[in-house]
């Protein structure tokens, strides 16, 4: 790990979460159960892994913490939406989110999409908010909403359930999941800053980005077969009895945890191609990897 990892990661947190409280505050509705559901699963926490890389890779390449903010918010109001769609029984089926019970178990079904429908929204409307700005915010808040989308994450989220229970696992549909159902937002997050600061290392975040998020998917599939409930603060098991098509399910565990060393060393390829300070973007690469630990 290197020097100063959970310092910076510890300044970056609480850096976002402070002006994440700021917005939320603002935020009240009529009924106030709405507003109220949708606080209680953004305010649970969470690692907010997308906010650090967009200010990790934003100070990398010069652009004020200011700028990010927003994109910041966006980018973890619509996953926190995700988590609460996700966790539905319609869906994953999940009672538990963040060490504590999942938006349904807490509001009801009904306003658990609601409340995901609101953070979505919401967060388009913190978005479309920058525009004005610049044509560079615009591309950038385009981007989020595209790795949000029916070309994106939701398309993750479609094929993550189609191919359920399939009775001959497809290795091009689990990259396909993958890439798509948590790679684009990971993905977005370490371009938002590039488009922000006029195109800068686009290519190689974009790579570094897809690659951080297959990471990413790989290690949480490994975990929930080798996790503990404790740390994750979700509960362990459910891809196998949910017949999901993860890794795991493909490859074997063994050969997973092979497939997070390679993914960690092609991170760390593309990052050797930038030309400026990404030490803290290698320190997340062993970040993620470290959560099997
Ligand atoms: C969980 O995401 C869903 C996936 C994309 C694997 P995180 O592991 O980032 O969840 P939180 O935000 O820390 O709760
Ligand atoms: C979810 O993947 C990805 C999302 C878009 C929310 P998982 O279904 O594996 O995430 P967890 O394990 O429930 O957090
Ligand atoms: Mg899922
Ligand atoms: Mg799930
Ligand atoms: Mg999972």
């Amino acid at each position: 790990m290197i020097e100063n990892f959970n310092e910076r990661y510890s300044d970056y947190l609480n850096y976002f979460n402070g002006r994440l409280e700021e917005y939320l505050k603002e935020i009240e509705t009529q009924p106030s159960l709405l507003g109220e559901s949708m606080k209680y699963s953004v305010m649970l926490g969470g690692k907010r892994i997308r906010p650090v890389i967009m200010y990790a890779v934003g100070q990398a390449l010069g652009v004020e913490k200011e700028k990010i903010t927003p994109y910041a918010i966006a980018m973890e109001l619509i996953h926190t939406y995700s988590l609460i769609h996700d966790d539905l029984p319609e869906m994953d089926n999940d009672d538990f989110r963040r060490g504590k019970p999942s938006n349904h178990k807490v509001y009801g079904s009904g306003n658990a999409v609601l409340a995901g429908d609101g953070l979505l929204n919401t967060a388009y409307s913190v978005l479309l908010g920058e525009c004005f700005k610049g044509s560079e915010y615009i591309s950038a808040a385009k981007f989020i909403c595209d790795a949000a989308g029916i070309y994106g994450m939701i398309a993750g989220q479609s094929a993550d359930l189609l191919h359920e229970n399939d009775k001959v696992p497809d290795e091009n549909v689990l990259n396909y999941i993958y890439e798509n159902k948590t790679g684009k937002l990971i993905m977005a997050s370490a371009i938002v800053p590039s488009v922000l600061a006029g195109g800068k290392y686009y290519s190689e975040l974009k790579e570094f980005g897809r690659r951080l998020g297959l990471l990413f998917q790989l290690t949480d599939d490994i975990l929930d077969v080798c996790g503990e409930f404790d740390k994750l603060g979700k509960s362990i098991g459910k891809d196998k009895s949910e017949g999901k098509l993860t890794s795991v399910s493909l490859y074997g565990l063994d050969a997973s945890k092979l497939r997070v060393d390679i993914t960690g060393d092609d991170c760390y390829t593309i990052l050797d191609g930038i030309d400026c300070d990404v030490t803290f973007l290698y320190g997340l690469v062993d970040f993620i990897k470290a959560r099997l630990k």
